[in-house]
């Protein structure tokens, strides 16, 4: 199994570059596919991760030929997509692509997906998708004992939804399924993450007609025909706001580069609170921790543009080697707490009860042997590893690696003493 070997007390020093955000580039390779014409849309500064590659995996089995230029580019042809139905395995593997469900009903106007079960943060229902889809006219069957859902239509007809709950996903697959409705269709309550900005301007770079994303209601006017463009990706917020927590629990003196500061307000605001200094310049971000963080009134997690539910776990992580008590409440998934245990036998002294956790800081994390169990809980132990006194093992790299494209050698690079060592994980 590969694992991480971390020696923690080093400070970090140099600059990072970041990559392109995990959570747009894969509703944008959903998107691309709604592209009938024989052009090709050309993707920049696509992340080489896990996730990434099972979304091309999921694009090739529907038809669509997907090819890697040098540099991290993807040139993506769907026009000879025909197939409606995504392998059950690809599927169980990336939960996300559930929001190819309104992009194969608006392309070929069926889908058959497997039913996505719960996972390691929590049930994840999609009712507000399947909701919004047959609002827009598609008949939906949900076989659950056989663990799929089936839907289609003649065709999709816009008309105004409203989300009960601004979920990123679920706006996401309507917004994709509107495209090729007939008129127009409005969704209130929308969920406001920058990634579905990014969504927004690929989709009308090829030729879409929609207005609104990054405020809770977008309009989407159907359109007939989209075409090929280019298009680069924003830079992933979570994993430069993780840069930012492995500074704060190592300390040193880091640049980010290609960042978009906006993104990050949230985060910038709670890590100042713990003492760290930060100074945005132009597509820039520096970060300077000289001590020991100091403990945060409450962190919530919410909705953008509020603290992201995908940066708290790294957050607890800084906090638990904090000075004092803080408090964390997620409120974005109902069991998103699997890492405090994990930081727990490092020495932290955090108690989860429900959907708050309280943090007691303590001087100094020791190393232990401690496991992945999801993406951001992995990167919240490397985080801590940083940290600590002595050497931690980080299992479970697999989960790291479906969102972080070199995270140890972008460690190594700024001073951590870091390696993988071990033999390759089995797919996630
Ligand atoms: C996306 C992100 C994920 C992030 C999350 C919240 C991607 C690929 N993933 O996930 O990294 O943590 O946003 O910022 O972009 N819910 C329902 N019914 C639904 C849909 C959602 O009850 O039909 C609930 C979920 O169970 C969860 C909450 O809403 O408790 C938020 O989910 P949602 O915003 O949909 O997150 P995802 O799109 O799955």
């Amino acid at each position: 199994m590969e694992r991480y070997l971390i020696r923690g007390g080093r400070q970090l020093k140099g600059t990072v570059r970041i990559g392109g955000a995990k959570n747009s580039i894969l509703p944008v390779l959903a998107a691309v596919l709604l592209n009938r014409s024989s052009d090709e849309v050309v993707l920049h500064d696509v992340p080489r991760i896990r996730d990434v590659y099972l979304m091309v995996e999921i694009l090739r089995s529907l038809g669509a030929r997907v090819s890697w230029q040098d540099g991290g580019s993807l040139v993506v042809n769907s026009r000879d997509m025909s197939s409606y139905s995504i392998d059950d395995t690809l599927m169980r593997q990336m939960r996300s692509s559930i929001f190819l469900m309104g992009v194969l009903l608006g392309r070929l106007g069926q889908v058959r997906i497997s039913y996505p079960g719960g996972c390691a943060i929590g049930q994840r229902a999609i009712d507000l998708h399947l909701k919004g889809l047959s609002a827009l006219g598609a008949h939906i069957r949900e076989q659950r004992e056989q663990g799929y859902i089936y839907a289609n239509c003649r065709h999709l007809t816009g008309c105004d939804i409203m989300l009960d709950y601004p979920s990123v996903g679920a706006t996401e697959n309507i917004l994709m399924a509107a495209v090729f409705a007939r008129g127009v269709t409005v969704i209130s309550n929308a969920a406001k993450e920058p990634e579905i900005v990014d969504l927004q301007n690929i989709l009308n770079a090829m030729g879409a007609r929609i207005r609104g994303a990054g405020t809770d209601q977008i309009r989407i006017e159907g359109v007939q025909q989209l075409h090929g463009t280019e298009f680069t990706v924003i830079p992933d917020r979570i994993v430069a706001g993780t840069f930012m927590m492995c500074v704060a629990a190592a300390r040193g003196d880091v640049w980010l580069e290609n960042v978009i500061p906006a993104h990050l307000e949230a985060v910038t605001s709670k890590l100042r609170e713990t003492g760290a200094e930060i100074r945005e310049d132009s597509g820039r971000l520096h970060i300077r921790c000289r001590e020991r963080p100091r403990a945060v009134d409450t962190v919530r997690t919410l909705p953008y543009p509020g603290f992201p539910t995908d940066l708290q776990a790294p957050m607890m992580a800084v906090l638990a080697g904090a000075e004092g008590t803080s408090i964390i409440i997620e409120n974005v998934f109902e069991a998103r707490f699997m890492h405090a245990a994990e930081l727990n036998r490092m020495n932290a002294q955090i108690i989860t009860d429900g959907r708050t956790a309280v943090v007691r800081g303590v001087p100094r994390l020791t190393g232990a042997v401690v496991t992945a169990s999801d993406l951001r809980a992995g990167a919240a132990l490397v985080v801590a590893a940083l940290g600590a006194e002595g050497e931690t093992t980080v299992e479970g790299l697999h989960h790291i690696e479906r969102g972080y494209e070199n995270l140890d050698a972008d460690l190594l690079k700024l001073g951590a003493s870091i390696e993988k060592i071990g033999g390759q994980d089995p797919p996630a």
